[in-house]
Order: C-alpha cells, then sequence, then structure tokens
C-alpha cells in the first residue's frame, strides 16, 4: 500500500488499554470509519490493490470486517458475505473454533454462502495472533470459495499473525 494510506491508517487509531480485558491494548478503527473521506480512501485502496476483477464476492469478519465488506462489495458491484461469531447465523453452518489473544471463539459461515469456487476477498480490520482471520479464511475454503485475497487496514506484527496464515498472503496497510 501507498504510504499515504498507511499515514491515514496510523493516524487514526486509537489504543485503549486493557479492553475488553485487563492487559489488552485494544486498537479501535473506528475514527477510521467515521470520517467519509478518510473511510473512501481506505476503501479505494482495498479495490485498487486487489483489482476489482480479482473477486467474486466479498466477506467480512465479525464485526467491524461487516463494515468494510458491505462497502467494497457496494463500490464493485459484488454481493457480501458475513462470517459470524457463534450462533448468530440463522441456517445450517460450518464452524471454526480458534484462541484468541483474550480466551477462545468460534466463527461460522452458511454452508450454502458461496458457489463453488467463486473467488472470495476476506475483510476484517485488524490482524493480531490470526487466530480470526486462520479461522475465517479456513470457513470459505469449506464452504466451497476460493480466497483470493485478505486485507486488513491494521496488522500487529509483534503477535506473528502473518507467519500463522502462511502460506496464504496478507494486505495490510498499515503494519506496526
Ligand atoms: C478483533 C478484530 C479481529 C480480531 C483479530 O475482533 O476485529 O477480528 O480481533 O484478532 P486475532 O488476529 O488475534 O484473531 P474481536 O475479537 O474484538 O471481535 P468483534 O469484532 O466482534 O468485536
Amino acid at each position: 500500500s501507498g504510504p499515504g494510506v498507511a499515514q491515514l491508517v496510523a493516524s487514526r487509531v486509537l489504543d485503549v488499554p486493557d479492553f475488553p480485558k485487563p492487559g489488552i491494548v485494544f486498537k479501535d478503527l473506528m475514527p477510521l470509519f467515521s470520517d467519509g473521506d478518510v473511510f473512501r480512501q481506505v476503501i479505494d485502496e482495498i479495490i485498487k490493490h486487489h483489482g476489482a476483477d480479482s473477486f467474486d464476492v466479498v466477506a467480512g469478519v465479525e464485526a467491524r470486517g461487516f463494515i468494510l465488506a458491505a462497502a467494497v462489495a457496494y463500490a464493485t458491484g459484488k454481493g457480501v458475505v458475513p462470517i459470524r461469531k457463534a450462533g448468530k447465523l440463522p441456517r445450517a453452518v460450518f464452524s471454526c473454533s480458534y484462541a484468541l489473544e483474550y480466551g477462545e471463539a468460534t466463527l461460522e459461515v452458511h454452508q450454502d454462502a458461496f458457489i463453488a469456487g467463486q473467488r472470495v476477498l476476506v475483510l476484517d480490520d485488524v490482524l493480531a495472533t490470526g487466530g480470526t482471520a486462520g479461522a475465517a479464511l479456513d470457513l470459505v475454503e469449506q464452504a466451497g470459495g476460493t480466497i483470493s485475497g485478505f486485507t486488513v487496514p491494521l496488522e500487529l506484527s509483534f503477535l506473528n499473525g502473518r507467519d500463522r496464515l502462511t502460506p496464504r498472503t496478507v494486505h495490510a496497510m498499515l503494519t506496526v
């Protein structure tokens, strides 16, 4: 990504100490989404990096990935698919549990979310340990999709999430 958008992310991330648990510094990207010009630059950067022809559908990881995914999908005329926390999707799902920096979680996707072979761009806001992303990418493939790319505005490199996702590649606008 260009230095422009990295700078933009850097200037908008808020560190929130001891959220959601003591000792965790939560990265709040809401200021990146709440400013119209900035949000548009973030969405445009995602589309420019991958190219709108490289994916057929966009998957967003609960919760902040939904915001990015819906905007990218709309701007490129594609559909959007939610990858959700356990118990939220109403029909038959595939499930994947993973260890989190602060606990454990399960993600789910509808079993019929994708047409076989559909190229899926997966979006979330932050890559930390990579547990969430790993589960999300596994679920897309389990549901018959092909991963065309994975983007986050912010990557926390000290948690080595990128290594955990190898050989899949990660596009981060800013790595700290
Ligand atoms: C945050 C963030 C990513 C995930 C990254 O979500 O939005 O989805 O953690 O962490 P990891 O790389 O260590 O898995 P959170 O668990 O806070 O859930 P939420 O989006 O529903 O608030």
